[in-house]
């Protein structure tokens, strides 16, 4: 029987469990997915400790964990068109990627260019995708100033990667041991903790012109009020408190052509997923503690061998 990691019920750590279960049917609009990468996401360990995404019912339990996947198509459900068994792919999955079968509604799926490993493919959905709706939302001008905070993460380091690469400059916060890091996708590094405003102010003497956050709290309180425009401000950790000082959360399309454009930018060398860490489905609960650390560099991913 095909493997697939769960939780059990809300909790910590010990509601996790490798377990077998039947594959799911594709339902109208959904392709039967034989999983070849899963990334891993903070919003994983999130819902299962009990978040419900907004306008979603609570999945019933065993629910497997994971929000993005790539693998091949093994069967398509009533109404799909555009894709057949054996079509390469990644996306969004409804029943949860760290699985060796998955459910992808093709809405939120594309198909994976040739030139991008499963892994890769694995990476983009979530993190990258959230960056790069993120930039498009907040639309830094070429020569501004924009600031990342989180930006050693999943969504930071794509964030920092894109507006770089758009003529933006970025001022990146970050722990030390991310310096290196982030400095190698182009940003001026700050260090985080307390009185970061204070270094931020140091190394970005003609102000900040937006924020792209990615922490929340404390952090988020401290930087927010370097904007001469507070609307310049958007939170993907932290809505509440966004909308709060004056800015706004990260609205997401989650579209297949997203998809596609976030694939296309990694083909032209102009993103790339940075998977610093990869894990076996049998190490699935080692992969999201890394995640769950809070201080994750780049992309953890989830291999599934064929
Ligand atoms: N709304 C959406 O659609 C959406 C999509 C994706 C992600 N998100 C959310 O966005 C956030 C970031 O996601 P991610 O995938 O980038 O997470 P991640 O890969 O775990 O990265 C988070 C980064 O935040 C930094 N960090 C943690 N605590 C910090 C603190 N107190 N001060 C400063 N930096 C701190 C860590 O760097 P250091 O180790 O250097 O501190 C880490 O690199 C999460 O809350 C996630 O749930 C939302």
């Amino acid at each position: 029987m095909p493997k697939a990691y769960v939780f059990t019920r809300n909790g910590g750590p010990e509601v996790e469990a490798l377990v077998e279960q039947e594959a799911p049917v594709p339902g109208p609009g959904e392709l039967l997915v034989a999983v070849r990468a899963a990334g891993v996401n903070p919003v994983d360990w999130k819902l299962r400790r009990g978040y419900t995404r907004p306008g979603s019912e609570p999945q019933p339990f065993p629910t497997v964990l994971g929000s993005e996947a790539a693998g091949v198509v093994v069967a398509v459900g009533p109404d799909v068109e555009g894709f057949v068994p054996g079509d390469e792919v990644f996306g969004s999955p409804v029943t949860g990627g760290y699985a060796e079968y998955t459910l992808l509604p093709v809405a939120v799926t594309a198909h994976k260019p040739a030139g991008l490993s499963f892994t890769d493919a694995a990476a983009l959905p979530v993190a990258a995708a959230t960056a790069y709706e993120g930039l498009r939302q907040l639309a830094p001008a070429p020569g501004s100033t924009l600031l990342v905070t989180g930006a050693g993460g999943g969504v930071g380091n794509a964030a920092a990667q894109l507006a770089h690469h758009a003529g933006v400059k970025v001022v990146a916060v970050a722990g030390m041991a991310k310096k290196d890091f982030v400095e190698s996708l182009g940003a001026v590094h700050v260090e985080s903790g307390p009185s970061v405003a204070v270094r931020v102010r140091a190394v970005a003497p003609d102000g900040i012109d937006a924020v792209f956050d990615l922490v929340g709290g404390d952090t988020l309180r401290e930087v927010a009020p370097l904007l001469a425009d507070p609307a310049a401000l958007i939170s993907a950790a932290d809505k509440l408190l966004a909308v709060e000082l004056g800015g706004a959360a990260v609205v997401r399309a989650r579209t297949s052509a997203v998809l596609g454009e976030v694939a296309g930018l990694v083909v032209a060398g102009a993103l790339r997923t940075h998977v610093t860490r990869t894990y076996p489905l049998s190490a699935a609960g080692e992969a999201l503690r890394a995640v769950e650390s809070g201080h994750g560099r780049g992309k953890t991913v989830i291999e599934v061998t064929a």
